[in-house]
């Protein structure tokens, strides 16, 4: 063990430290909340935490604390804006510092979506592009509460007044429904109905042919990236035996009605 980081012989200036340095990336991390305002979250809940008898933990507790803050004061969609371009701003503020190659593959996802949302209606390509910015934000660490990246950011959508449909899309996107099963959340992934259709389609579309860093790929490509990525024990990977048909399905559907509007896939 290293003298000086275990239980409460870890000085005082050290945990300071510790805190000025997570408060600073807290700020760095989003641009919806004002330093101000974290700085007097990460007060707050230092004052919380002071009596704790393991100093090594105040730092971890308070970060716990903050973040928990952030979630409850995500920004509400209004009616006056489109959508999607809430969407992208929800979806910047959470993925870009965190996971900048997450970003680049949401935004690769929602030009996509965007290519097919020109051959719907405005409002079906509104709700397209807009679950296709907020697909993954399931992965950051700010909403992640089951590990399981389409029910984390759909709960999370739920929870802020987003539109049932689009928190029903995340939640479905690219094949959930057999990984949950393989998880055992299918209960709770049923609480969101999984819809059919052309903007499920392109969902799934955008999302498997694009690769993580953003670029445009074939399906095949994107499924052999998945699988070496991942690995074969991956449930994602194993959930392929069940949803791989549906998800080439999605893709299939997606380029034919492209085609019929004379778009290139
Ligand atoms: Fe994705």
């Amino acid at each position: 063990m290293v003298e000086g980081l275990t239980g409460s012989r870890l000085p005082q200036s050290q945990v300071d430290q510790q805190i000025r340095e997570l408060e600073a990336r807290l700020v760095r991390e989003q641009d919806r909340v004002p330093a101000q305002v974290v700085h007097d979250w990460v007060e707050r809940a230092r004052a919380r935490f002071a009596r704790a008898r393991v100093l090594t933990f105040v730092p971890i507790l308070v970060e716990r604390a903050v973040r928990a803050e952030f979630r409850a004061v995500a920004p509400r969609h209004s009616s006056g804006e489109r959508l999607a371009d809430w969407a992208r701003r929800t979806a910047r503020g959470i993925l870009a510092v965190e996971l900048p190659r997450r970003w680049a593959h949401t935004q690769g996802v929602a030009e996509r979506a965007e290519e097919v949302a020109r051959v719907l209606s405005p409002e079906e390509g509104d709700v397209l592009v807009a679950s296709a910015w907020l697909h993954d934000i399931g992965y950051a660490s700010a909403l992640n509460v089951l590990g399981f990246h389409q029910l984390d950011g759909a709960r999370f959508l739920a929870e802020h007044g987003v539109a049932r449909r689009v928190c029903a899309l995340v939640a479905h996107h690219a094949g959930a429904a057999a990984v949950a099963e393989l998880e055992g959340l299918g209960p709770q992934l049923a609480e969101f109905e999984d819809e059919r259709g052309p903007v499920r389609d392109a969902l799934w579309y955008a999302d498997m042919t694009t690769s993580p860093d953003g670029l445009r790929v074939s399906f095949a490509d994107r499924m052999a990236e998945l699988r070496g990525r991942r690995g074969p024990e991956d449930p994602v990977v194993r959930a392929l035996a069940v949803n791989g048909a549906e998800r080439a399905a999605a893709v299939r559907r997606t380029e034919q009605l492209l085609s019929r509007h004379a778009v290139p896939a």
